[in-house]
C-alpha cells in the first residue's frame, strides 16, 4: 500500500504516457490515504493483459505483488510498459515469484557471461556489447528461440515463469510472440485429450538445436542437457486449468514409437500455434513482459541482427516441482 501524505506529490499524480491524467483509484475503508491500486487492461479476454500503475523496480507493496499474482493466475502473458531496471532490481523483482534459474551458458566453460549468471542473454550482444558475428556460437545457439518452445522445459525442474525485459530493440521486426496453451488444450477434440492423457515426453535443448542443425555442444553440457521427463498435459496448481505442455525441446514420447511421437508433437504443435491462440508482442524499450512459461509457448521473430542491436535480458524463476511429480506420475528414471 503506498501513502501519500498531503503536500507529497505522489508518482501517481503524474500525467500518463499520453499526457492526460491516469485513473487514481480510491481503496475503499482507507479514505484518509491517497493510494492507488495497480491497474490490468485486457489485450485478449483470458490471455494477455498490460499491467500499469505500478513501478517494479523498487520493492513492491505486498498488496500490490498480490494483484499482479492475482492478474498472473488469470492472464498468461502480462505486459509491464515504461520498466526501469538494473539486473539487479529486475533479479529482485523476479525473486517474488520464487528461486532462480541460472543460464544454460554457464555449462560452457569457453563461454564468457555478459550478464550476471541468473540472467538468460537473449539478445545479439557479446561481453564486450558487440554485434554478434553470423556464425557466432551463442548467436546460433540463440537461432533456437525462433522455434516455438516454453523455457527450460529440458530442466527437470522446469521454469514457471519467465520475465524479458527490453533495453534495446530493433526498429522493425524482433517481436516475440505467445500461444496460449490452455486454450489450445481446452479447443482439443476429446478423442484427441484421451490420446495424450498421462503421456511422458522427454525434452532436451539439444533436440530443439538439433532441429536447426546445431550440435555444438561439448561433454559436460551433453551430461547436463539429457533428456528429462514432462509430462504432455499438466493440470496448472493455482487457476485449475488444464493445459498442453510442449515445446521444440520435446523429441520423444515414452511408450511410443518414434515416428509417432514426432507426428504427435508437430500436430499438436500446429493446432495450439493457430493464430486464435496467438498474441504476438511489438516491443517498446523499457517494456518487460513477463509470461507463464507452464502453459503458454512463445518464439522471437526475425529481425536484421546483423544492423541492429537487441538488447533482451530475462530472469527465470523454477517451477515448484517436476511436471510429472505435479501430476502424481511416477516415472521410471531412464
Ligand atoms: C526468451 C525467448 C524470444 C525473443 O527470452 O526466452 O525465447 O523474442 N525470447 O527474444
Ligand atoms: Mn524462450
Amino acid at each position: 500500500m503506498k501513502v501519500s501524505t498531503a503536500g507529497t506529490p505522489s508518482r501517481h499524480l503524474q500525467a500518463g504516457p499520453f499526457g492526460g491524467p491516469i485513473t487514481v483509484k480510491h481503496r475503499i475503508g482507507r479514505i484518509q490515504e491517497d493510494s492507488v491500486a495497480i491497474t490490468v487492461q485486457p489485450i485478449t479476454p483470458d490471455f494477455a493483459a498490460e499491467v500499469g500503475d505500478v513501478v517494479l523496480g523498487q520493492p513492491l507493496a505486498a498488496d500490490d505483488l498480490a494483484a499482479v499474482r492475482a492478474a498472473f493466475t488469470k492472464y498468461a502473458v502480462l505486459v509491464f510498459p515504461d520498466q526501469e531496471f538494473t539486473d539487479e532490481s529486475q533479479l529482485d523483482f523476479a525473486r517474488n515469484f520464487g528461486p532462480l534459474e541460472t543460464t544454460v551458458f554457464k555449462a560452457r566453460k569457453d563461454h564468457k557471461l555478459r550478464l550476471h549468471e541468473n540472467m538468460a542473454d537473449v539478445g545479439n550482444l557479446d561481453a564486450e556489447n558487440r554485434i554478434l558475428e553470423t556464425n557466432d556460437r551463442q548467436r546460433l545457439y540463440n537461432l533456437g528461440n525462433r522455434l516455438w518452445h516454453t523455457d527450460s522445459s529440458f530442466k527437470r525442474l522446469p521454469a514457471y515463469c519467465s520475465m524479458l525485459h527490453a533495453r534495446s530493440i530493433p526498429p522493425i521486426g524482433g517481436q516475440t510472440e505467445f500461444a496460449d496453451m490452455r486454450a489450445a488444450y481446452d479447443a482439443l477434440p476429446e478423442a484427441t485429450k484421451r490420446r495424450i492423457a498421462g503421456l511422458v515426453a522427454e525434452h532436451s535443448i539439444m533436440t530443439s538445436r538439433a532441429k536447426l542443425g546445431f550440435a555444438d555442444f561439448d561433454e559436460t553440457e551433453r551430461e547436463e542437457f539429457k533428456p528429462v521427463p514432462q509430462v504432455l498435459v499438466r493440470r496448472l496448481q493455482d487457476s485449475g486449468r488444464m493445459s498442453l505442455y510442449i515445446a521444440s525441446h520435446a523429441g520423444a514420447i515414452r511408450g511410443m514409437a518414434d515416428a509417432e511421437a514426432r507426428q504427435l508433437l508437430d500436430e499438436l504443435t500446429a493446432h495450439a500455434t493457430q493464430r486464435q491462440f496467438v498474441y504476438s508482442h511489438r516491443w517498446r524499450v523499457r517494456d518487460l513482459v513477463i509470461w507463464d512459461d507452464r502453459c503458454t509457448m512463445h518464439r522471437g521473430m526475425e529481425f536484421d541482427d546483423q544492423r541492429w542491436a537487441r538488447d533482451m535480458r530475462r530472469a527465470t524463476v523454477s517451477d515448484v516441482a517436476p511436471t510429472c511429480e505435479q501430476m502424481g506420475l511416477a516415472v521410471a528414471a531412464e
